[in-house]
């Protein structure tokens, strides 16, 4: 018999993939069901995400959750036994109400998010069901399209260079795993013309080679160069997808590029980027401009969003009322999904509905700072995203997500369908692959 109604639950203190205290928790349920999470954590934060709760202090660098742990064990348990936890929504709403900040900066975001994604767990398990098909309760879904960092920069490594993800996508691959093969001999060819050019240094907070470069434009030449000695057509067969987060290098429309010291406003930027979607197999660059400078989210996506996937990730903080708004405005057509921006399981899937709904393309994706938790996988499948993005090819906190969707995919057999081009909504690449 299932009793779904919440028993027990806690939290603890446990370490991220940076090595920084991060929040666990735990819901037991009356059946016996168990569900596990850990809470994500940012550095190149959006002004307008769910905030996490941490010490401050000198210890760890103010970073410790000791209260984030105390919220979940002292109010939010208390106030979720014998709640269904089948109930996603009620119970999400009632996080939200106990909160009772809009930025959930009382109980911690950290705390909030944990909890949400641990009932979420235990549902489906009460349910006895694998947690993607427990979320997508027999509709139809797909593998979702990789996306794989390559070189990390930015908040990530130290500015070494400005932008703060060099990704891959391999669209064209027959299926999640050939994806994957791909983008590991892409990997093997950028680490080997790095060693070549004495450009690596170690890798970045997502597992990426964090590229000794004296430009931008040399790691999109060097990620070029990979996908053509991997064996691939750049554009046809592979694509890059580049992570600019703008906000991290200006605001108000004045950005600052730290490697060439040159200043640009809004207009400068949005030619150099043009400049690299002209010179490089770019089919997807998330957060263009800064979070605050919407007329260049509009003016970037009316003159590239027909050829590239333009995301908004801090610039719309997986937030359904912003993804509206942009919809409205032509401010995106994309939109990135982090669970922990917006604060909960159910407003992160109502930020997800209404990209769909706008007909923006929808990314699920991760944080910096990570852990073991594989939550994620199963919503990119789940809610039919489409789009996964983890970080690099390294690293058991990214590649824990990967061979999950391996997983799933090997769930699902025969029926398994791999997103590929179907994953964008722009017009571009997709009408030029069906035209050859
Ligand atoms: P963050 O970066 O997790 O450090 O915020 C990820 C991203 O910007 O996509
Ligand atoms: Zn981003």
């Amino acid at each position: 018999m299932t009793d779904a109604r919440i028993a027990k639950l806690y939290g603890r203190r446990v370490w991220d993939s940076r090595g920084r205290p991060t929040v666990e928790v735990e819901a037991h349920l009356a059946d016996g069901a168990v569900g596990r999470a850990i809470a994500p954590a940012g550095a190149s934060t959006g002004q307008g995400e769910a905030l996490d709760l941490r010490d401050g202090g000198s210890r760890f660098g103010g970073l410790d959750v000791h209260r984030a742990v105390s919220s979940v064990n002292t109010e939010i348990a208390p106030a979720l036994k014998e709640q269904d936890a089948a109930d996603q929504e009620f119970i999400d709403q009632l996080l939200v109400n106990l909160d009772g900040t809009s930025d959930r900066s009382r109980l911690g975001g950290n705390a909030i998010v944990a909890t949400s994604m641990a009932v979420l767990h235990a549902a489906a398990a009460s349910a006895d069901k694998p947690l993607w098909l427990h979320l997508s309760g027999g509709r139809p879904v797909r593998i979702p399209l990789p996306e794989i960092q390559i070189f990390g920069g930015g908040a990530h490594a130290d500015r070494r260079v400005d932008v703060q993800d060099f990704m891959v996508v391999c669209p064209a691959a027959g299926s999640f795993s050939e994806a994957l093969d791909w983008t590991a001999e892409i990997y093997r060819a950028a680490g080997s013309l790095m060693r070549k050019a004495g450009k690596t240094g170690g890798v970045a907070d997502e597992g990426g080679f964090w590229p000794a470069f004296d430009s931008n434009e040399e790691a999109l030449e060097t990620l070029t160069l990979a996908i053509e000695n991997a064996g691939f057509a750049p554009s046809a067969q592979v694509g890059i997808s580049l992570d600019i987060a703008a906000s991290q290098f200006g605001s108000a429309g004045k950005y600052r590029l730290a490697l060439d010291d040159s200043a640009l406003d809004t207009g400068a930027l949005i030619e150099m980027l043009g400049r690299w979607i002209e010179t490089y197999p770019i089919l997807s660059i998330e957060d263009p401009l800064g979070e605050d400078d919407p007329e260049g989210m509009i003016e970037f996506t009316r003159r590239y969003g027909d050829r590239c996937q333009v995301i908004g990730d801090d610039f719309l903080v997986t937030n359904a009322k912003r993804v509206q708004a942009a919809a409205a405005d032509g401010a995106a057509n994309a939109v990135l999904i982090k669970p922990n921006q917006a604060g909960t399981v159910t407003e992160a899937l109502a930020a997800l509905r209404a990209g769909q709904e706008a007909g923006f393309a929808t990314i699920v994706s991760a944080r910096s700072g990570e852990s073991e938790d594989v939550t994620i996988a199963h919503l990119s499948v789940g809610w039919d995203a489409g789009q996964l993005k983890v970080g690099s090819f390294t690293r058991s906190e990214r590649m824990a997500k990967w061979n999950e969707v391996l997983r799933i995919e090997e769930a699902l057999g025969n029926s398994a369908e791999f997103s590929g081009w179907s994953a964008f909504t722009f017009a571009g690449p997709k009408a030029s692959t069906d035209a050859s």
